[in-house]
């Protein structure tokens, strides 16, 4: 759309701007308007505030009560992949505990794929997590483990995102069995060497199982050396060395944090590491939910994130975890949508999205329903109506449904 945009007759506005922070409904920056209006101008929000005061625009949008939050961040998934393990997950909901190593079923489907089916898969999975409101995601590699096939899976993820995560320390695949240590070298060598160019960030599976804190500040010290910037899989299946290891890298995030110690908690409240969680993992794998109380009351800053995976997290739905964080995990509402939005900004050391101020990127959601709240207290609807990325309105599809529904 040429010209500027107005969204009038907003019900709710989220804006997570402390300048909003007078009016805030709930704790940290999260911040919301009554009665609000928006000004999209190009990719940009122009300007925010009481319907009353609104300047005119070019184009009008009357969103008749309806909240409009920002677009979700999803700060952690795993999208390129082949393969499905549905079979492991019956097991697990008929008492198997998840392990790490299942992870080598998805690398053994990943690696005979062709490009045009990792492709295929990643596609869908991004239009998913877009009719559910997500505007910003990561995306791992990690399910290659071989130079070309993690080459190709980073390659594949900058097609769709700026936020690609170079994960060749998932898990040891079979054969280096006998010689984990050569694998690591291979990680931060030439696997380092033939993903950095694609990747932003660098990610390690730092569990038991999978890699222990050495060889994890290995994989971190040499992505960094390469200009990658840190990120763990921290403390998921039990306690561990993980937290304390993307503390001292100065990691943006350690990501599960299911499994804490007193020290975890405080090494992060110190830090300038967000704690990301991944409640879609928990009940996927039927683990205790992470003490997302413990962090707050201790002033850390908390991100919520999908974690989608075909092994532990099959969820592209960022209100499905705000609803398991609200119910489960007790996070206010408002405490779990600014997570969701803005603490997954933070996460990915991003300032233009999660929050509607002017000059944010224009990325937001319209939902079918007066509140953000709705999105915990309507669990499982389709809430997202309307999505704007960089000032454009995506194609959802809706009005499609709609006529086939209706005629
Ligand atoms: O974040 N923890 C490591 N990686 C994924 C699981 C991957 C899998 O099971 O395939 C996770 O849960
Ligand atoms: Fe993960």
């Amino acid at each position: 759309m040429a010209g500027s945009l107005l969204i009038t007759r907003i019900g709710e506005l989220v804006t997570n701007s402390p300048a909003d922070a007078s009016e805030s409904a709930g704790p940290g920056d999260f911040a919301l308007i009554n009665d609000a209006a928006l000004v999209i101008e190009d990719e940009r929000v122009a300007w925010a505030g009481p319907s009353a005061r609104a300047p005119a625009a070019d184009g009008v949008v009357d969103a008749a009560g309806r909240a409009v939050l920002p677009g979700f961040v999803d700060s952690h998934a795993h999208l390129v992949f082949a393969g499905d393990r549905g079979a492991e997950f019956v097991a697990r909901m008929a008492g198997d505990a998840y392990a790490a190593g299942g992870i080598r079923s998805t690398v053994t489907a990943t690696r005979a794929a062709t490009d045009a089916e990792l492709r295929a898969g990643l596609r869908r999975l991004v239009t998913e997590m877009l009719r559910q409101g997500t505007t910003t995601f990561e995306c791992k590699s990690g399910y290659g483990l071989t130079v070309p096939d993690e080459a190709r899976s980073v390659a594949l993820a900058a097609e769709v995102t700026s936020e690609v995560t170079y994960l060749g320390a998932h898990v040891v695949p079979p054969e280096w069995d006998g010689d984990p240590g050569g694998y690591v070298d291979l990680v931060r060598g030439p696997m380092l060497e033939a993903c950095a160019p694609y990747s932003r960030w660098v990610d390690v599976f730092c569990e038991r199982g999978a890699f222990g804190a050495d060889e994890a500040r290995a994989v971190l010290a040499a992505g960094k050396a390469c200009g990658l910037l840190p990120r763990v899989h921290a403390n998921q299946l039990g306690l561990g060395p993980g937290i304390a290891v993307a503390v001292e890298a100065g990691a943006a995030s350690a990501d599960h944090c299911t499994f804490l110690s007193d020290a975890d908690v405080a090494a992060l409240a110190a830090s300038g590491t967000v704690a990301t969680l991944l409640p879609g993992a928990e009940f996927g794998t039927r683990q205790p939910y992470p003490d997302a109380r413990r962090l707050l009351d201790a002033g850390v800053v908390v991100a919520l994130a999908t974690d989608c995976n075909p092994g532990s997290s099959y969820t592209s739905s960022m209100p499905f975890c705000v609803a398991l964080a609200v119910r489960d995990m007790r996070m206010t509402t408002a405490e779990a949508v600014w997570a969701a939005t803005a603490g997954g900004a933070r996460a990915l050391r991003r300032t233009d999205v999660g929050y509607l101020a002017p000059g944010a990127r224009a990325d937001l959601i319209m939902l079918d329903a007066p509140s953000h709240a709705h999105l915990a207290y309507r669990p499982g609807v389709p809430l997202v109506r309307a999505v704007w990325r960089s000032g454009r309105r995506s194609d959802l599809g809706l009005n499609r449904v709609q006529i086939a529904a209706y005629e």
